[in-house]
């Protein structure tokens, strides 16, 4: 039986990338023959637009069967699971009502552990390789609850100043989440969006080598993923880049941050 290892994606910056990396890794996992699981853990439905039309995302959306329903009601989320068009990988889709998930979930006992209670039996059937989460943009008790549903983190970062302010205080919060769920691992960051044209992009990667160094505390992937117009025009086409355009160069990038990113995960 296979050890299921979940990751998800967080930055409490929005645009930072996430959705796009989350859907193209484990697209890349699929097409490399892992079998592979993505939650859509944010009411702006970006992962599950990665994947389906908008009719079809806000038919799902509107339905009992997305994962607001599934967590509202504690249910298993093994009746949520949707297969997408491609091989060896599913999706369980989000909702809009994802926006109030934090009301629902503030009365519940143990409230932080709700999404690991719901993902306990797709984890132990061992089906999946890996189960990727797509975290919104905020550090509150529902990315909490992704946190402590995971193994690891990724933190996708965009090579601009914005990208870079508040990053600090991101990981201190992570690092106050690892002592509720002490296995937690933050992977590291995926440097996204980058103009390497740019001064300004080297400069990122500088001060994201040199903290990681002088802190040992945050590894930065070797896998940088640049700017990429085949990007928006396979979003625009409900597909990831992986499949939609896989001769361009942010697929090929994703292709290998995917491979990066097993490799770490010792898979
Ligand atoms: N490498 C890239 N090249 C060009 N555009 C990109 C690239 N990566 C992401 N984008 C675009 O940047 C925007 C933000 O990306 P994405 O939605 O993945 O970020 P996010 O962190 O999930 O955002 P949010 O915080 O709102 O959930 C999207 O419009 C996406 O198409
Ligand atoms: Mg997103």
């Amino acid at each position: 039986m296979k050890e299921t290892i979940t990751i998800c994606f967080t930055n409490n910056k929005g645009g930072s990338g996430k959705s796009t990396t989350c859907s193209n890794v484990g697209a890349a996992m699929a097409q490399l023959g892992k079998k592979v699981l993505l939650v859509d853990g944010d009411m702006q439905l970006n992962l599950s637009l990665s994947f389906f039309s908008e009719e079809e995302v806000l038919r799902m959306a509107g339905s009992e069967q997305n994962l607001y329903y599934a967590v509202r009601s504690q249910a298993d989320l093994t009746d949520f699971i949707v297969p997408t068009s491609y091989e060896n990988l599913d999706l369980i889709p989000s909702s809009t009502l994802m926006s109030s998930i934090e009301y629902e979930l503030f009365p519940k006992w143990q409230r932080e552990f709700i999404l690991r209670k719901c993902l306990k039996n797709i984890k132990e059937a061992g089906t999946y390789d890996y189960i990727l989460i797509d975290a919104p943009p905020t550090l509150g008790g529902w990315v909490l609850n992704i946190l402590c549903a995971s193994d690891k983190v990724i933190v996708p970062v965009e090579a601009s100043p914005w990208g870079m302010f508040g990053l600090a205080n991101m990981f201190d919060f992570l690092e106050d989440v690892k002592e509720m769920t002490p296995g937690l691992e933050v992977m590291g960051i995926v440097v996204t969006k980058a103009d390497i044209r740019k001064g300004y992009y080297k400069q990122t990667l500088e001060t994201l080598k040199q903290t990681s160094d002088e802190t040992d505390r945050v590894p930065v992937f070797d896998s940088i993923i640049r700017i990429d117009s085949s990007i928006e025009w396979a979003q625009d086409n409900s597909a990831p880049v992986v499949e939609y355009k896989k001769s361009s160069r942010s697929a090929k990038e994703y292709v290998r941050l995917a491979e990066e990113v097993m490799s770490r995960a010792c898979r």
